[in-house]
Formats: C-alpha cells, structure tokens, sequence
C-alpha cells in the first residue's frame, strides 16, 4: 500500500482560465449581473439544448425561484423525495407548501414511477412534484413525466447534483419542464456558489426572469411580481463560463474513477446502480453502501484515520430535526435502510488517479482483500 496521505472528499479544479476570468471582469467594471451573465446563460443553453437559461446566486435560489414562478402557495401540498440534500424540501416549506415525503428507490436511491404512485394513492390533493437525481443519476425522466401528466401535476427536476447527465439521448435541462442546478463549489462545474434554472417552455421565462430580481418590471422600481434578489454577480458567471468550457474532461475524468472504485471494490461495497435509461451519469457524489450501518461506521473511521476524507450522507428529511418539530412522522423504510449504510467516497474534479487508487488500497486493506 502507498505511503499515507491526505485525500479530500472533493477538490474543485480551479486555476488559470479562471483567475483569468475574474481579473478580466474586475477591469471592466461591471461587477454585477451584466453581460458575463448574458453570456453564461448563452453558454449554459448551448451546451444542454436548452431554449433558456435563467442564472442565479445558488441552487436553493433556484429552487425557490422556480417554486414561486410555478405559484406555490401556502398549503399546497407537494410530493418531495425524503433521500435529498435538505434545500429540495426547505425551499418548498419556506413557502408554506406542505410536503408529502416520497420513498426512494433502494437500487438507483432516486424515486421513480412506483414511488410516486404509492404517495399519490394516498394523497389524491397534490399539486406538484419535485424530483432529485440523486448524487448526479439522471432519474427515469420520461416515466415520471407520464406520471405527471396523468394527475397533471406540476413537475421541477432538482439537478442540482446531475449538470451535465444525459437522460437517453437528452442532456438534463433540456426538457419542457423547469429543471434547476447547483454551481456549489463541489458541483462538476462551480461558480463557488451559484445555480441555475433551464426550461423548453416559453410561458415562464419572462415570470422568472422577474422573480430573480424584486420583480421589477421595465420600469424602474416598479415592481409588478412578488420577486427576491437571487441575482448572481459577473464574477460567478466569469468563473462559471470558464469552468462549463471543461464539463466533458470534468464528467470522463469523473467516470473513469468511478469505474475505478467499481472495478477494484464492487467485491464488498454496493455501488449506485445505474439503469440504461441514465446514458451519463455525472458522479457529483460517490455514494457506497456497507452491508449495514455497523460495517460503514468502522470503514468511515478507518478510512478518516488513513487521511481519507468521506461524508455519510444526507439523513433523510423525514428524519430531519426542522422536519419532525412540524409534520407528523412518515414511514419510509427505504431510506432509512439507505442511511444507514451509505458513505460517500473522495471524487471531484482535480482528484488524481493516484488519490483514487490510495482510497482503493485503504478499502481493500479494511476488508482484508490482497493487492
Ligand atoms: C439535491 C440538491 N438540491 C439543492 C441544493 C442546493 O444547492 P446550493 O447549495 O447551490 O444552494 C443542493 C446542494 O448541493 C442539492 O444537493
């Protein structure tokens, strides 16, 4: 096994095109959303398909931002996968929606048709649906989709973790319905913080456009929606332009360490699995499970005492403390199964191999395995 060192659980890949970029902004002048941000948006719609792109501070804005311009409102209820990072739910309550927690799926940890369906059985009021690829797993878009127009529900896909996925032959965000993403520092593509909202539809571009900043109309302090200031600066969109320039070497170095770690590791951990449906998935977040929550708690403090940074993630909302002082309890086995043995592995998008492969050895060594 390799000398001992210190791997992190994500290193952003940030250097030279975007220094330059900001110091290039800085000297124009323009600090604040302005033609960097044109431009980015420009980009963004290019490289997904996408007819619009709506840029914002970061993926909770735009979360926000595209649950206001749908019109939720206080007592709506919502269906909300509880296996996600918290904003896919808080964002939804912090407008008084009421959420309705759906089980994931125990292969793909992503909720499907089936999932959904059982939540709808017993809640027939629901008005829409957020959906989340979780860890960058393109989820099974066109099923859910038919689900949605069956009981013609409104339909937000929480990409926040999947910028660049392929669902079938279409790039995330290149769908009728609003898709939102994240540009959080450990994202496949950064601008430190910062988000985004693609659409095909052309009926809301204009409402959430407005919705991003107070909702001023034409004219000056006017203000003829209710609207927030989730603007980004020039100086994301210049850090994000460079950066969305290296989405594919960011994605295939991505695959290539997962592919690694599911090579060499597979033997005693389970791996997302990733359907056919999901052509690209994007490795946002490597996500293993243990054989159950015993195994994964040794493995975490062996692998943090060799140096190896790892996160549990998420506990799921309907176990989350903000969640349990509102809503009555809700049984989802599912996740709770999920929890309990999920560890996430180093990966990002200035990994090494040679990180990689230490994070391997130092699993190998924990389950005894040779070479
Ligand atoms: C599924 C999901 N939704 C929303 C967000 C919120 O994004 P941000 O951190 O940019 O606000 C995240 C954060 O990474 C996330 O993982």
């Amino acid at each position: 096994m390799a000398a001992e060192r210190k791997v992190f659980w994500s290193v952003p890949d940030i250097g030279a095109d975007e220094k330059k970029a900001v110091l290039e902004t800085l000297e124009t002048g323009w600090l604040g959303m302005g033609p960097k941000t044109k431009q980015f948006e420009k980009d963004l719609s290019a490289y997904t398909g996408a007819k619009h792109s709506i840029v914002v501070n970061n993926g909770t804005s735009a979360l926000l931002t595209a649950l206001m311009t749908l019109g939720v409102k206080p007592g709506d209820e919502i269906l909300i996968p509880t296996y996600t990072f918290v904003a896919t739910a808080s964002s939804a309550i912090a407008l008084g929606a009421v959420p309705v927690l759906v089980d994931c799926d125990p292969a793909t940890f992503n909720v499907g048709p089936k999932e959904i369906e059982a939540a709808l059985a017993k809640h027939p009021h629901v008005k829409g649906l957020i959906f989340v690829d979780v860890a960058g797993l393109p989820a099974d878009i066109d099923a859910i989709r038919a689900v949605a127009a069956r009981h013609r529900l409104w339909l937000l896909e929480d990409a926040a973790e999947a910028f660049a996925g392929v669902y079938r032959k279409t790039k995330i965000g290149n769908f009728d319905h609003l898709t939102i993403f994240s540009f959080h520092i450990a994202k496949q593509v950064t601008t430190v913080e910062g988000g985004a909202i693609q659409t095909n539809r052309d009926d809301v571009v204009e409402r959430l456009r407005l919705v991003r900043s107070h909702g001023e109309g034409k004219e000056k302090y006017v203000h003829v929606e209710l609207g927030l200031n989730f603007r980004p600066t020039d100086l994301q969109s210049a850090i994000g332009i460079a950066q969305l320039a290296k989405a594919d070497h960011y994605i295939a170095l991505r695959d290539r360490i997962a592919r690694r770690y599911m090579d060499r590791l597979s033997s005693h951990l389970t791996f997302q699995a990733v359907p056919d449906y999901a052509t690209r998935p994007t490795w946002m977040i490597l996500m293993v499970l243990a054989k159950d929550r015993t195994e994964r708690d040794r493995l975490n403090t062996h692998l943090n005492s060799h140096g190896v940074d790892t996160r549990i993630p998420w506990p799921p909302i309907h176990r989350q403390p903000y969640f349990t002082a509102r809503f009555p309890p809700v049984a989802c086995p599912v996740a709770d199964a999920t929890f309990d043995r999920a560890l996430s592995l180093p990966i990002g998008n200035a990994l090494t191999m040679d990180d990689a492969d230490y994070v391997i050895d130092t699993v190998r060594a924990f389950y005894g395995m040779k070479g």
